[in-house]
């Protein structure tokens, strides 16, 4: 068990269960992609660890850029999605959106409009995470990770409130 500010986590996936999982996912990727450069977008900050993985199992060649908004406050989606750096030159490129994790779905529905405004040629969307019970939304999630119960969970780039994501592990709230 570990503690994060007030709150107490309990062990819940490890790296190497997470690592199969991001070879998985740059196969699935790779074989839809495997005749185009596609660019990696990855969602800034819970993002940075499972693109980094990500890629480094991705065997053609890609572009990486970022993107950052903020949702979150705490253990709750706010639903207020703020731009805190905004996407690249998208235009007829192939876009792989990569996020840790997909709550409510908020975040991704603005994220997802802004790809269409900027007239991406093709877009696909990645997630390590997906919390089936939270989402909100009926857009498709093309390559998940692994779906969870609506739980929170930090480590491998998650946090709460700033801290866990620097664990390689996940670990989930203790009741
Ligand atoms: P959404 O807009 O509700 O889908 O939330 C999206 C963002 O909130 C995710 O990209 C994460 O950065 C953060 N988030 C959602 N669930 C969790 C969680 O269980 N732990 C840590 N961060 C989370
Ligand atoms: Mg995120």
């Amino acid at each position: 068990m570990i503690q994060l500010h007030d709150k107490y986590f309990v062990d819940y996936i490890s790296n190497r269960d997470i690592q199969a999982i991001n070879k998985r996912l740059a196969d699935q990727i790779y074989h839809d992609y495997f005749d185009k450069n596609p660019i990696f977008i990855g969602v800034l900050s819970g993002a940075f660890l499972f693109l980094s993985d990500l890629i480094k199992f991705y065997r053609g060649y890609c572009y990486v850029d970022f993107v950052k908004f903020r949702s979150y406050s705490g253990l709750e989606s706010t639903g207020d999605v703020k731009t805190l750096l905004d996407f690249p030159d998208i235009k007829g490129k192939d876009v792989v959106i990569v996020e840790d994790i997909v709550d409510t779905g908020k975040t991704l529905e603005k994220i997802i409009q802004r790809v269409d405004e900027l007239g991406a040629k093709t877009y696909k969307i990645a997630s390590l995470f997906f919390k089936p019970e939270a989402f909100q939304f009926d857009y498709s999630i093309n390559y998940i990770g692994k779906n969870i119960p609506d739980k929170f969970i930090v480590g491998y780039g998650l946090d709460y409130n700033g801290l866990g994501r620097s664990l390689p592990d996940i670990y989930q709230l203790k009741k």
